[in-house]
């Protein structure tokens, strides 16, 4: 009896994490993640390293996860892989591998724009977790990204707003960094605000129109005012850690959930579903669930693995696609810019 079931190879390289996925259907089989420690020295991810990076890694890394999938090339049905958005030089890797593979074995190549992709990471199947049910609204928050979409279905989304500079991870990295703390200092910032009085100190918010958001003037006035305190005392920061982070993540989700409000009140969708990295941060879990008791909304984290970059959130669309028919030319190029639903 011939085996019917499709299985996905899924490649993802859009940034500084090479990952490789293999999908059953919506089921993930295997999937392998290598995050590049080297930019941690830089404070930040380095274009060209990650690219390097993704060369040493791109082979080991789909070996890795077809054997824990148990899978042998020969049994895949196709190949999905990150076009865009994200780092030229890292797309490059993951593009061009996978177009090779699917040459090498004759079947079908499917692009996946990344930033559908940590959305419909919500439909990876999870017996802990209920999927959204459409039309509901996505708000993709990490070091790279920050957006709120509306999901009318699988392939129909909308961008209603974005960030008009930072991303929101890198206002809590670039925050943890003028505080002296590593790279990337979200999770340390999450840990000390928790210790902390969030209404310790006063930051503004940005005045942005509409839905887009802003997190570069956030970054200036927390470098001003940490200069103005340690110049009185030295020993400033130090001394009020958890109080400075718990403060600038007040303010940061304070910024996120009025947004999110907003998007609410102007689509009448209670539906919100979160992603990214950024969404493992507890304060946003906790408002999350306190709007689901006060306001009525359903809200919806995926595990924290498909939230943070991974091949399985790409193995999820892939198969989406693949039932859909919607294949790519060999002539296809990664996009460095790649706006959904273009
Ligand atoms: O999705 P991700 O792994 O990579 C991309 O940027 O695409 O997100 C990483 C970002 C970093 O900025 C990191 O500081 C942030 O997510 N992050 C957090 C937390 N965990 C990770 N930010 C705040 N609180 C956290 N608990
Ligand atoms: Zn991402």
């Amino acid at each position: 009896m011939t085996d019917t079931k499709k299985y996905i190879l899924a490649i993802e390289s859009s940034c500084d994490d090479t990952s490789a996925a293999v999908l059953c259907h919506t089921n993930v089989l295997s999937n392998v993640v290598a995050t590049q420690e080297i930019h941690k020295q830089y404070g930040g991810v380095v274009p060209e390293l990650a690219s390097r990076a993704h060369q040493q890694n791109i082979v080991p890394v789909v070996h890795q996860a077809l054997a824990k999938a148990n899978i042998d090339k020969k049994e895949l049905s196709a190949i999905a892989f990150t076009r865009g958005p994200g780092l030229m030089g890292s797309l490059l890797v993951g593009t061009s591998f996978a177009k090779s593979l699917a040459l090498g074995l004759d079947i079908p190549l499917i692009e996946v724009n990344h930033m559908e992709a940590h959305i419909l990471a919500h439909f990876i199947d999870d017996e802990e977790r209920t999927k959204p049910t459409f039309p509901f609204l996505a708000m993709t928050i990490s070091g790279g990204h920050t957006q709120i979409v509306k999901v009318t279905d699988h392939f129909t989304m909308e961008v209603l707003g974005e960030t008009l500079d930072d991303a929101v991870g890198e206002a809590f990295d670039k925050s943890a960094k003028l505080m002296g703390l590593p790279y990337p200092g979200g999770p340390l910032v999450d840990k000390y605000a928790k210790l902390g009085n969030p209404n310790a100190f006063d930051f503004p918010k940005p005045k942005v129109d509409g839905l887009n958001f802003s997190f570069s003037g956030l970054k200036t006035s927390i470098l001003y005012f940490l200069q103005r305190e340690t110049q009185k005392n030295p020993k400033f920061v130090e001394e009020n850690i958890n109080d400075i982070c718990a403060s600038v993540q007040h303010t940061i989700l304070d910024i996120l959930m009025e947004k999110l409000q907003m998007a609410v009140d102007q689509t009448g969708i209670t539906q919100v579903a979160i992603g990214g990295g950024v969404a493992a941060n507890s304060g946003i879990r906790a408002k999350l669930k306190e709007a689901e008791e006060t306001l009525g909304w359903k809200t919806y984290i995926p595990k924290f693995e498909y939230c943070t970059d991974n091949a399985a959130m790409i193995g999820i669309v892939g198969y989406l696609k693949f039932e859909k028919g919607k294949f790519t030319e060999q002539s296809v190029a990664a996009k460095a810019r790649y706006a959904i639903g273009s």
